[in-house]
């Protein structure tokens, strides 16, 4: 091993800060990734020797991190970043990956199990119970093997669940925090899980010195969990709200810090040449004297994309004076395509599109504009010219893209938001909030902020940045490492 205990500071995720396509001359090409702890990450500098552990996920990356050993990647595929990514054997990651985080925890987590049918916890789940075991206990040995005494490592999401404890078993020494990125079950709904899994998860994150989440309801409902699955002992503030859980001697602390958006970056990358030839081709497509419906997701089951399209579709029938006025720009980027549920899922938004388009277009007109390839410049335009943003998740842990838009938005743009994402903490007083299975309601909504004046969207757009931008990703990551 190449780089035994150096490192003060440690972050571990699933998805590193760069990825890997394996050319078919041999040669690696690294593309580095964005997003919210990327940018955290930054705000500590280069010179603090902090490292990255993430693991391995397609054939290019395992092949960067074979190519690498037990050495960081190649600093110059990373802006400098020491970065350690595990290769883990491929079907172990794919259990792990594929079987436990994605359709199960997450699935748990987001509410989204259809019950009466699933989940089926059977012998083919066991296995991959076993091999998340074996995933979290890669990164436990790399985090171990690279922190100095006392290092802070902040762990990352439902991926790593066990990893808190599983590194305080290798070195007790360390300040270990984990943070949740989604939503967390109500007790309830948790207990579907095997119980001793169910355990299992809030025993690996208790492992830690702070369990950390974007909001207090999440971490609320991880305390409440924690009682429920754990017999764990509560401990609250003055106002009722968990701060802490006790259990078998230890005190793991709970923290809340909501990620917001990164302005800076934002407007300096919103007002390149890229968003402004996109920007161009997207008011054509919308054509003159027409409004726009923005929604921009991954292809998500939680983010709720079909019952948007439905009240969307249900706007046109109840309120024909929109037909011809509005197009509503749908942005659906594949995700997880791996999982048959996401595929079906991909095409059941697809054919809605089209049947949406064949019942009410016209020679001049096609009310929804679904695009389907990812395109983060052509976001940030869409952002832009957006009257209307549409964030209607079933659940989701804070949503972004709710925060994003306020701050790029050109001339004011209402806000419509399910009162399940995380970001309605925050953003609730000025935006127009809807349960996200009511379609009716979500129709209503839609004509209000159609109708919304210049100078009230503009106004609420103003308080939404303001409120969005409160805990920016440097600020929101330095917060996280004080706290431990
Ligand atoms: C979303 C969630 C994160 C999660 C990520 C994983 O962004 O908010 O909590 O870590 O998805 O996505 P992936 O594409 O890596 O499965």
């Amino acid at each position: 091993m190449a780089v035994p205990r150096t490192a003060p500071i440690l972050v571990a995720s699933n998805r590193g800060p760069v990825s890997y396509t394996l050319d078919e001359d041999g040669s690696l090409t690294a593309r580095r990734g964005g997003g919210g702890l990327v940018s955290g990450l930054s705000a500590i500098g280069p010179d603090a020797n902090a490292v990255w552990a993430c693991a391995a996920l397609g054939e290019g990356d395992r092949e960067a991190a074979r190519r690498a050993g037990d050495n960081h990647l190649n600093p110059g595929d990373t802006g400098g970043q020491q970065v350690r990514m595990l290769d883990i054997a491929p079907d172990v990651f794919a259990a792990a990956y594929n079987g436990i985080a994605n359709s199960v925890l997450w699935f748990v987590h987001h509410l989204l199990y259809q019950t009466p049918v699933e989940p089926v916890f059977d012998a083919e789940f066991a296995d991959q119970w076993a091999a998340y075991e074996t995933y979290n206990a890669a990164f436990a040995d790399a985090l171990a093997e690279e922190a100095v005494d006392e290092a802070v490592v902040l762990v990352q999401d439902y991926h790593l669940a066990l990893v808190p404890a599983m590194l305080r078993e290798r070195r007790p020494d360390l300040r270990i925090g984990h943070f949740s990125h989604t939503p967390w079950a109500p007790p309830d709904y948790y207990r579907l899980l095997p119980d001793d899994v169910a355990a299992g998860v809030l025993r690996g994150i208790l492992g830690g010195d702070r369990a950390a989440f974007l909001t207090e309801r999440w971490a609320g409902a991880f305390a409440d969990c924690c009682t429920a699955v754990l017999g764990a002992e509560i401990v609250r503030d003055g106002d009722g709200a968990a701060t802490a859980v006790r259990f078998e001697g230890r005190e793991t602390r709970l923290g809340v810090h909501g990620l917001g958006a990164d302005a800076d970056f934002l407007r300096q990358r919103s007002r390149q040449a890229d968003v402004d030839e996109r920007l161009t081709s997207l008011r054509a497509q919308i054509g003159p004297d027409r409004k726009s419906i923005v929604r921009v997701d991954r292809t998500e089951l939680s983010k709720n994309i079909v019952r948007g399209l439905l009240a969307y579709r249900r706007l046109l029938e109840t309120h024909p004076e929109w037909r011809e006025r509005v197009v509503h720009v749908a942005f659906a980027y594949p995700s997880r395509q791996d999982l048959a549920v996401y595929r079906d899922y991909t095409e059941r938004v697809r054919r809605l599109a089209d049947e949406i388009n064949a019942e009410y277009g016209t020679a001049g007109w096609t009310p929804v504009a679904l695009h389907v390839k990812d395109d983060f410049a052509r976001s940030l335009a869409a952002y832009r010219l957006a009257d209307v943003a549409l964030v209607n998740p079933i659940r989701d842990g804070m949503n972004l893209v709710a925060k994003e838009v306020p701050v790029v938005s050109e001339r004011g743009c209402a806000l419509v938001l399910s009162r399940e994402a995380g970001a309605y903490a925050e953003l609730g007083d000025d935006a127009l909030v809807v349960n996200p299975y009511d379609v009716e309601a979500t129709a209503r909504a839609l004509d209000e902020a159609l109708r919304m004046s210049d100078g009230e969207r503009a106004d609420r757009t103003k308080r939404l940045a303001a409120a969005a931008t409160a805990l920016p990703p440097q600020a929101w990551f330095l917060a996280q490492l004080r706290a431990l």
